[in-house]
């Protein structure tokens, strides 16, 4: 590919309104300009994310961040080679709204559009900021999701592994509500961790063992649940405890998880040199979960790629990035008809799992 390509990306399928401009040329991939908008104070009073706020206050900020985005990367929409909006999966309201936007600018400049699987943005990063070569396993753990997902091409995933019930992002913010940490619950229950004892309570870790690769996290939840309740009333220390010991059966519970997964990739492709997981979502913000992957991976031969923070989460740099993957590979733009999708899994070919994702929307 001669001529570098410059995508406009737009992000609206969760609670984070965001827009970027990226570059594609034969080198790889640089960030040219990125905004995310976090509407964490307007959803942060009800314990987590109301569709319809969300989608209102995507409409209030989307036009003004596109702008911005490309003022940062210091083109004009004359400049940017096609339109990437996610499409799916996620709220739908939100999903529309990116959508729409993306198809208008699309019309009305006469570029393409490529209608984006926001799974499959974070699936990529991993090439934008590393320059990483296919096949690659991703750990995707976020508030909606958590899934081990084979990377073999561009639109070429296969669904290892699936949470059968909760999303660990999930379990966090449960776990953080019942013993009264504010909201969203991951950072609160990793701060408070570090004070407690991982050794005091014995939580259960669930499909440990199994030879699927799925996971579950409800169990972990409930037995969360009743340390507390027979403590009440629940001091500081327990709850630093409780913290501590939660993170140490995740972690025990993802070594054996992701591990398995590991020496499958290793069976499955033992051609390829330089082996790599990739971790992403919110949850890849915890330091206990990244010093057991890199530990994990170190064990295994295999690289650990964890992305900068602002591209583990949300944002449009890794739509954009996606819309640049797919008009490199020579894929086809998508119509304007297209229709925007709130469950859309990347591996199509994967049995749905009742449970899976059921905040369904938020990944
Ligand atoms: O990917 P993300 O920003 O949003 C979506 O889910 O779409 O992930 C948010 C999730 C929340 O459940 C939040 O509690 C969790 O990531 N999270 C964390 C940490 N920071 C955010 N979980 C554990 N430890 C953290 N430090
Ligand atoms: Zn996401």
């Amino acid at each position: 590919m001669s001529t570098p390509l410059r995508i406009l990306g737009i992000e609206t399928s969760c609670d984070e309104t965001a827009a970027a401009v990226v570059l594609r040329d034969e080198r790889g991939g640089r960030i040219l300009g990125d905004v995310v908008l976090s509407q964490l104070e307007e959803h942060s009073a009800y314990g987590g994310v109301v569709p319809e706020i969300a989608a209102r206050a995507h409409v209030e900020a989307l036009d003004t961040l596109i702008e911005e985005a490309l003022l940062r990367a210091g083109v004009t929409l004359k400049d940017i080679d096609a339109i990437a909006a996610t499409s799916g999966p996620g709220l739908i309201g939100g999903l529309i709204v990116g959508l729409m936007t993306g198809k208008a600018i699309a019309r009305a400049t006469g570029k393409p559009l490529y209608a984006v699987n926001h799974l499959e943005g974070h699936a990529l990063t991993a090439r934008l900021t590393d320059g990483l070569s296919f096949p690659y396993l991703m750990l995707l753990v976020s508030g909606g999701h958590t899934q081990l997902i084979l990377v073999k091409g561009v639109g070429d995933y296969e669904r290892w592994g699936t949470t059968i019930d909760d999303a660990l992002g999930e379990a966090f913010d449960k776990t953080a509500k019942l013993l009264g940490l504010p909201y969203p619950g991951g950072p609160a229950v990793e701060r408070a961790a570090r004070a407690g004892d991982p050794e005091r309570f014995d939580f259960p870790r669930p499909l440990v063992g199994d030879a699927r690769l799925d996971f579950s996290f409800s169990g972990l939840k409930t037995a969360v649940r009743q340390a507390a309740q027979s403590l009440e009333p629940v001091t500081n220390e327990d709850i630093a405890d409780i913290c501590a010991s939660f993170q140490r059966a995740i972690s025990r519970t993802l070594k054996d998880r992701v591990g398995r997964g590991l020496k499958r990739f290793k069976e499955d492709y033992a051609a390829v040199d330089e082996p790599a997981l990739v971790v992403a979502g919110g949850v890849a913000a915890n330091q206990t979960l990244r010093t057991t992957l890199q530990g994990l991976c170190d064990e295994h031969g295999f690289r650990f790629v964890a992305p900068p923070l602002q591209l583990c989460t949300d944002n449009a740099a890794m739509i954009a990035w996606a819309g640049a993957e797919r008009l490199a590979a020579g894929l086809p733009p998508d119509s304007l008809n297209v229709a925007p999708r709130s469950r859309w899994p990347l591996d199509t070919q994967a049995q749905a799992l009742i449970g899976s994702g059921r905040r369904g929307a938020k990944a």
